[in-house]
């Protein structure tokens, strides 16, 4: 397994997880999702920012949300075409239907457990990837509206290894950079969770090795 040439070992740390989930969430279904779809990706996490990424990489549409005005204007450099504040609006899905001319998204890449809201904002045969549950919501879903929506839900358990070796590839081939918030020496370690807990960060919370005050540490 290599690492894509042009990544740092830190870069390279925030592949195995949440990157590559991102990937099967948009891939792992075998469609061709690209030019022509619409892409909702929930707030600016770790699995969100690469499913952006990943997303417009593949030519699709990206809608974004987010609860935080500051984070709006990055994730559109990132690529996004649009950005709905989830708290400003809380009615994304609706807000989506909006902006996709009433169609709605063709995929949506639940990260927030709003399988309830994402049918709303799915479209007709579009598909829902069950990711996570940072929303802390437990509405009950309605499976009527799911069953109107002929939507498929799919849930997502990170990815295969056959998937993460194509995912480096797509990230080698498009020159795409993980997202990185900040990078903390080991002995900060603690200090990285309380960075990462107090949310705000914009992209991954790294623990280097390398910059660990031995000197013993993954080369650069
Ligand atoms: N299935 C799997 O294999 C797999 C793999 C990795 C992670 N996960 C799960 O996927 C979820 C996301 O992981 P992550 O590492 O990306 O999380 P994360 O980096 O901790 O995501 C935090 C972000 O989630 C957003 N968020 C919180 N509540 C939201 C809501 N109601 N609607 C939309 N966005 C909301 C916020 O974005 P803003 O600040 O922009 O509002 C927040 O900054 C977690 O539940 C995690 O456990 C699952």
């Amino acid at each position: 397994m290599t690492v894509p040439e042009h990544l740092s070992y830190e870069e390279a740390a925030t592949l195995p997880c949440v990157a590559v989930t991102a990937w099967n969430a948009l891939t792992g279904d075998g469609a061709c999702l690209g030019t022509g779809h619409t892409v909702v990706v929930q707030g600016s996490g770790g699995v969100s920012l690469f499913a952006l990424q990943f997303a417009k990489a593949l030519g699709a549409r990206v809608i974004a949300t987010t609860s935080r005005p500051a984070k709006a204007a990055r994730l559109r450099a990132l690529g996004a075409d649009e950005v709905v504040d989830y708290s400003a609006t809380p009615d994304w899905a609706a807000e989506v239907r909006t902006l996709t001319g009433g169609r709605g998204a063709d995929r949506i890449v639940d990260v927030a457990g709003l399988l309830h809201e994402s049918i709303r904002a799915i479209a007709l045969a579009g598909t829902i990837a069950c990711v996570g549950f940072v929303g802390n919501a437990s509405l009950p879903l309605d499976t009527g509206a799911l069953f109107a929506s002929g939507a498929t839900v799919r849930t997502v358990a990170v990815g295969s290894r056959a998937q993460f070796t194509a995912m480096n590839a797509f990230i080698g081939t498009h020159g795409l950079r993980p997202v990185i918030d900040r990078v903390f020496p080991f002995d900060e370690a603690v200090d990285a969770y309380r960075h990462y807990a107090a949310g705000g960060p914009f992209g991954k919370v790294v623990v280097s090795h390398s910059h660990a005050p031995s000197g013993v540490g993954i080369p650069a």
